[in-house]
C-alpha cells in the first residue's frame, strides 16, 4: 500500500505511505491521483485531506527511484500537483515532521495547509546541484514573500513549521498536543463550502523594489557558491516568480531544471550522496547482521590522533578511559582534549553543560586493568610494528571477551597486528583521519579473519561517531594513502623535471583541491614522509622517488612545526611564503641527476597528479581491496579535500572518459621517471570497452 483511502464523515483522507519519509514514487504518485478522483467522484465528499504516515508528511521524491524511467513516468509530480490544484473540492494538505522537496511543492498544489509544529518545512534540491522542478519556484514565493522563499530555496536548510505560522504557507499550526488528522478533518469541514478555492498560483508576490533585492543577492549568491551553478540558477527562478507570470515561470523552471540536471557539478554532487548511503553496505555482511554494544570506550595512546579519537565518543555521550605510558603524557592529552573544547565554547559552538557532560566522561589511567570492561579499545600508539605487539599482547590478556580491538594504523600490517592475539576476529582497523574530531572519513580495515559482526558494528559506529565510514582491505597504505603515494611521488618528479612547489600547488588548488601537495606537506610535516620513504628504500628499492623532499628534511625544513618546509612561514600567519634557497636547491638537483628543466603546463601537472591516483584506485578495486568505485570517491571526497564538484577521482575519471586517462598515462609513461607508469589491467579493460568505473 503506497496511500490509503478512507472517508471520514464528509471528507476524504489520502495517507501517503511509502515508508520511510513517503518518498512520491510512482506507485504513490498513483494512488494518490487515485484518490483524488475517487473523492471527486463521491458525493458524500466535500473535501480532501493528504497526509502521511508513520515519520513524515512526505521528504519529497523516492531516491530509490531516482535515475531511474518511474522518476518521470505518468502520473508525474506535476501531474499529481496539479490533479490536487485543479479538484473542484478543497484539497487540504495535513503536513507533520518532514516536508521537504516535493512533499512541500505537493503542499504548496494543495488549496489549504495546516501542520503541526516542528515540522520541517524545505526545498533542499540545491544539495544536489538542483532546483525545486514541481513549481516550488514559483509557489513558494507566492506564499511566503521573496526574501524567505529565495532564502530557503537557495540554501536549501530547512525551516521548523511553527516559525512560519503567521504566513499564508498555512492556514493553521495547530497544538503540540493536537490529533493531526482530526484536526485537518475539522478545519476541512470548516471550509468544504468555501469558493473559489485558494491556489497558490493566483497569488503575486508583492516586494517593493524587487529588482534591487534581487540584483543584491545574485551578487552574494555567486560570490558564495564557487563553482556551484544551482544557487544562482534558484536566484534566476525565484526572480521569475516576480518578473513573469505563473505559467511562464514554470516553463522557465522546467528549462532550468533541465539545464541543472545535466551538469557535471549536479551529477558529481548526486553521485556523493547514493555513495556515502552505499558505502555502509557490504555484500557479504547483510544488514540484519547483529552488532555488538558500545556503551563504553577505551584509547591507548594519548598523542595527536588518540585525543582526536577520545573527542568522537564523547562527543557521542560514550565514556572513554585513555591510557598512557607515562603520566606526563596522558595530563598532556587530556590537557589537549579540555583545550579544544574550550576553544569550541569560546566560539560559542559548545554549551558550558555540554562541555561539563563531556569531561566528565572522559578518564585516564596508566594501568591496563582500568580498560579490561571497554566495549572497544583503540590503539593509538607510536607507527611501530614493535609498540603495536607489547600492546595488542596486553589488550589480548586484559580484555573482556567480545570486546572489540582496534587499530588507527595507517600503514601496517593489520593481519599481523591481529595475529599477535588469540583473538583475530575481534580485530579491526579503524583509521581515523587527523584531526580526528573534525575529518569525516573513517577507513574501517577489515583483516583476513575481522569477524562480520565486528565490520558491522564498526560500520554502526561510523554512523554514530558522525564519520562516513569506508572499508578497505588490508594493503599498505589502505586506500587513500596507498593513493597518496603516487600522487606525492608525481608531485616530486615534476619539482625534478622544471615545476617549482607553487607552480603545482596552484594548479592543484585551481582544480579545487583545499591545498596542494607542498603546502600540504608543510602542514602534516615533512619529516613523516621522509621517515616512511627511509624505510622503503630498504624494504622496496625497486620503487622510486624524487630525492628533492630528503633534501628539504636535511635541511631541517619539516614544515609549518619548524616554521620552514617548501615554504616559509611567519609567525601568526598560515600564508606559504617561497622560498628562494629551496627552490635553488630543486633546481640544483635537476642538474646533479641530469634533467634538463622544462617548462611543465598546469594541465600536465594535474594530469599526473590525478591519474597517477586513479591508476593506482584501479589497482586497488581490482585487488577488491576496495568494495566498488564509489567507496573510493567517498575516501577522497571525506578524507583527502578531493573537490566535491568533481564528484572524486573516479567519477572524475569517468567524466575525463577512460580512454583519454589512459592515453595521457600512457604518454607519461614515455617521460621523465616513465617507469612509475604501469597501466592498471583494469584501467585498459574499461577503457577498451567503453565503460567507467561507476558505470
Ligand atoms: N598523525 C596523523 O596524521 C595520523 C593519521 C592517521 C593515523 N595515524 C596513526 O595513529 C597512530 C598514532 O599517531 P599519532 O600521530 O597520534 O602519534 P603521537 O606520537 O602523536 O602519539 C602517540 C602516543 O602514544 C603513546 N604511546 C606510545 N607507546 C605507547 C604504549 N605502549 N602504550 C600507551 N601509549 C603509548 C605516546 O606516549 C604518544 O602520546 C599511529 O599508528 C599513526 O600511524 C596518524
Amino acid at each position: 500500500m503506497t496511500a490509503e483511502y478512507q472517508v471520514r464523515g464528509t471528507v476524504a483522507v489520502i495517507t501517503l505511505n511509502n515508508p520511510p519519509v513517503n518518498g512520491l514514487g510512482l506507485a504513490t504518485r498513483t494512488a494518490a491521483v487515485k484518490g483524488i478522483q475517487q473523492a471527486l467522484a463521491d458525493d458524500a465528499v466535500k473535501a480532501i485531506v493528504i497526509t502521511g504516515a508513520g515519520k513524515a508528511f512526505s521528504g519529497g521524491a523516492d531516491i530509490k527511484e531516482f535515475n531511474s524511467p518511474k522518476a518521470l513516468a505518468e502520473p508525474s509530480l506535476h501531474t499529481l500537483i496539479a490533479t490536487a490544484e485543479g479538484s473542484t473540492k478543497p484539497v487540504v494538505a495535513a503536513i507533520h515532521s518532514v516536508c521537504m522537496g516535493g512533499g512541500l511543492e505537493l503542499s504548496l498544489g494543495c488549496h489549504y495547509r495546516v501542520a503541526m509544529p516542528g515540522a520541517q518545512i524545505a526545498l533542499p534540491e540545491v544539495k544536489l546541484g538542483l532546483l525545486p522542478g514541481a513549481g516550488g519556484t514559483q509557489r513558494l514565493p507566492r506564499v511566503l514573500g521573496l526574501e524567505m522563499a529565495l532564502n530557503m530555496i537557495v540554501s536549501g536548510t530547512p525551516v521548523l513549521s511553527d516559525k512560519l505560522a503567521n504566513t499564508a504557507l498555512f492556514d493553521a499550526v495547530f497544538a503540540a498536543d493536537a490529533d493531526l488528522v482530526s484536526s485537518a478533518v475539522a478545519f476541512a469541514e470548516t471550509i468544504a463550502d468555501a469558493r473559489p478555492l485558494p491556489k497558490a498560483r493566483d497569488r503575486k508576490v508583492d516586494y517593493p523594489n524587487h529588482e534591487a533585492f534581487l540584483q543584491f543577492s545574485r551578487n552574494t549568491v555567486k560570490a558564495m557558491s564557487g563553482p556551484f551553478p544551482a544557487p544562482l540558477e534558484c536566484v534566476e527562478t525565484v526572480a521569475a516568480s516576480v518578473t513573469m507570470k505563473f505559467e511562464d515561470g514554470m516553463k522557465f523552471e522546467r528549462e532550468r531544471f533541465l539545464h541543472l540536471i545535466q551538469t557535471t557539478e549536479s551529477k558529481a554532487l548526486r553521485h556523493a550522496f547514493f555513495a556515502e548511503r552505499v558505502a555502509s553496505k557490504v555484500p557479504d555482511v547483510p544488514a540484519d547482521t547483529p552488532v555488538r554494544a558500545i556503551k563504553q570506550a577505551a584509547v591507548i595512546g594519548a598523542g595527536t590522533m588518540g585525543g582526536g579519537i577520545a573527542m568522537n565518543f564523547l562527543n557521542a555521550g560514550i565514556p572513554v578511559v585513555m591510557l598512557e605510558t607515562k603520566q606526563e603524557a596522558l595530563d598532556k592529552g587530556l590537557a589537549t582534549i579540555r583545550k579544544n573544547y574550550e576553544n569550541t565554547m569560546k566560539k560559542g559552538k559548545l554549551t558550558q553543560e555540554k562541555f561539563d557532560q563531556r569531561m566528565a566522561l572522559v578518564s585516564g589511567t596508566l594501568a591496563y586493568e582500568d580498560i579490561g570492561q571497554a566495549d572497544i579499545v583503540v590503539e593509538a600508539v607510536f607507527e611501530e610494528m614493535g609498540v603495536k605487539e607489547a600492546v595488542f599482547r596486553k589488550l589480548d590478556e586484559v580484555m573482556k571477551p567480545g570486546a572489540i580491538l582496534a587499530s588507527n594504523t595507517s600503514t601496517l600490517d593489520l593481519n599481523q597486528i591481529a595475529g599477535y592475539t588469540k583473538r583475530p576476529q575481534d580485530v579491526i582497523g579503524t583509521h581515523f583521519f587527523s584531526p580526528a574530531n573534525v575529518m569525516k572519513l573513517l577507513e574501517i580495515v577489515r583483516g583476513a579473519q575481522t569477524g562480520k559482526d565486528v565490520l558491522a558494528t564498526a560500520l554502526a559506529l561510523s554512523k554514530k561517531l558522525k564519520k562516513t565510514g569506508v572499508v578497505s582491505g588490508v594493503c599498505d597504505g589502505f586506500i587513500g594513502n596507498r593513493m597518496i603515494e603516487q600522487y606525492s611521488r608525481q608531485a616530486g618528479f615534476l619539482l625534478e623535471e622544471g615545476a617549482l612547489p607553487e607552480q603545482v600547488d596552484q594548479a592543484v588548488e585551481k582544480f579545487g583541491f583545499a591545498m596542494g601537495p607542498f603546502r600540504m606537506g608543510d602542514l602534516a610535516g615533512n619529516d613523516i614522509g621522509w621517515a616512511i620513504r627511509k624505510r622503503r628504500y630498504v624494504e622496496k628499492p625497486e620503487i622510486s622517488y624524487s630525492r628533492t623532499a630528503d633534501l628539504l628534511c636535511e635541511m631541517g625544513r619539516y614544515g609549518q612545526k619548524t616554521g620552514a618546509g617548501w615554504y616559509d612561514y611567519k609567525a601568526g600567519d598560515r600564508k606559504a611564503y617561497p622560498n628562494e634557497q629551496v627552490n635553488a636547491m630543486i633546481v640544483q638537483h635537476s642538474a646533479d641527476i641530469g634533467v634538463a628543466r622544462r617548462q611543465i603546463s598546469d594541465q600536465e601537472i594535474v594530469e599526473r597528479l590525478v591519474y597517477s591516483m586513479v591508476n593506482e584506485a584501479a589497482h586497488i578495486l581490482e585487488e577488491g581491496i576496495a568494495l566498488r568505485a564509489s567507496d573510493i570517491d567517498m575516501v577522497y571526497l571525506t578524507g583527502y579535500g578531493f573537490p566535491l564538484f568533481r564528484g572524486g577521482p573516479m567519477f572524475y575519471a569517468d567524466t575525463v572518459g577512460l580512454p583519454n586517462v589512459l592515453a595521457a598515462i600512457n604518454k607519461y609513461a614515455q617521460g621523465h621517471q616513465g617507469g612509475a607508469w604501469k597501466p592498471a589491467p583494469l584501467l585498459v579493460k574499461l577503457a577498451g570497452e567503453g565503460k567507467g568505473f561507476n558505470s
